[in-house]
């Protein structure tokens, strides 16, 4: 297989430093030995210490989120410049709950991947459909869309290390994960959408992860075609869950 597996774990706003600290590194040494890429995302405050104590180790990490600008008046915010500086590999974008809670609509998702790729930042895209919109057969319509606008003016170069995520609304931190079947197939169009949008050989390329409410007991649901690994919220803030997962991917 031409794609690399990705376990990602987004640990959303939790863990102090040393929580954080301690997390990484049981992370490190539970996952020693897998062939899939693991990464972590730390809350911001946590992120440098992180990166220090598993910089040079086979576990990655990047930032929950960045600003669309590199500097500037913009109170609270943390800059994709910001975030490079401290060798972070990757950046989540278009999380759910940044955009249902914090604004972030689709403009604002498509300045935040320019400003990922502007600092050589692997930007992690995160998309998916709630309940009404997959109640009302909506669910294509609405990822598409979501593609479209966030890969506007995106290279065929910097579409090759992009990496998106499925992620249903309606399964994240519900206990509700979708069916094998179902992220399956919406993994799928998303392939479909990203030759459309770059090429048949970028759509070999960019990894589709699926996130929603996967633990250790169903993430090896997932380690099916067409699935390039999963986002992990709740789950990853247990080393030994998180590498059980890595593990069953
Ligand atoms: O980014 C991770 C997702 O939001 C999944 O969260 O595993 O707690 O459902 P969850």
């Amino acid at each position: 297989d031409v794609r690399r597996k990705i376990v990602a774990g987004n640990w959303k706003m939790h863990k102090n430093v040393d929580e954080a600290v301690e997390l990484a590194e049981d992370i490190v040494s539970d996952t020693n030995g897998t062939l899939n890429e693991v990464v972590v995302f730390p809350p911001f405050t946590a992120l440098e210490s992180v990166a220090e104590a598993i910089d040079g180790k086979h576990v990655g990490y990047g930032a929950q989120d960045l600003h669309w600008e590199d500097e500037g008046a913009y109170t609270g915010a943390v800059s994709g410049k910001m975030i490079a500086d401290i060798c972070a590999e990757y950046v989540l974008i278009g999380h759910s709950e940044r955009r249902t809670m914090f604004g972030d609509n689709e403009v604002a998702v498509a300045k935040k991947m320019r400003a990922a790729y502007r600092n050589g930042l692997k930007p992690m895209l995160c998309v998916g459909e709630n309940a009404q919109e997959r109640a009302e057969g909506k669910t294509s319509r609405k990822i598409s869309m979501q593609l479209k606008s966030a890969l506007k003016g995106i290279t065929p170069d910097e579409a090759e290390v992009l990496v998106v995520a499925y992620e249903p609304l309606w399964a994240i931190g519900s206990g509700q994960a979708a069916t094998a079947k179902d992220a399956q197939e919406v993994c799928l169009l998303i392939r479909n959408k990203l030759e459309k949008l770059f090429s048949a050989d970028i759509a070999r390329k960019v990894r589709v992860l699926y996130g929603g409410s996967v633990n250790a007991k169903n993430a090896a649901d997932f380690a099916i075609s067409g699935i390039d690994g999963v986002l992990v919220g709740g789950a990853s803030l247990d080393a030994q869950a998180f590498s059980a997962i890595a593990r069953s991917i």
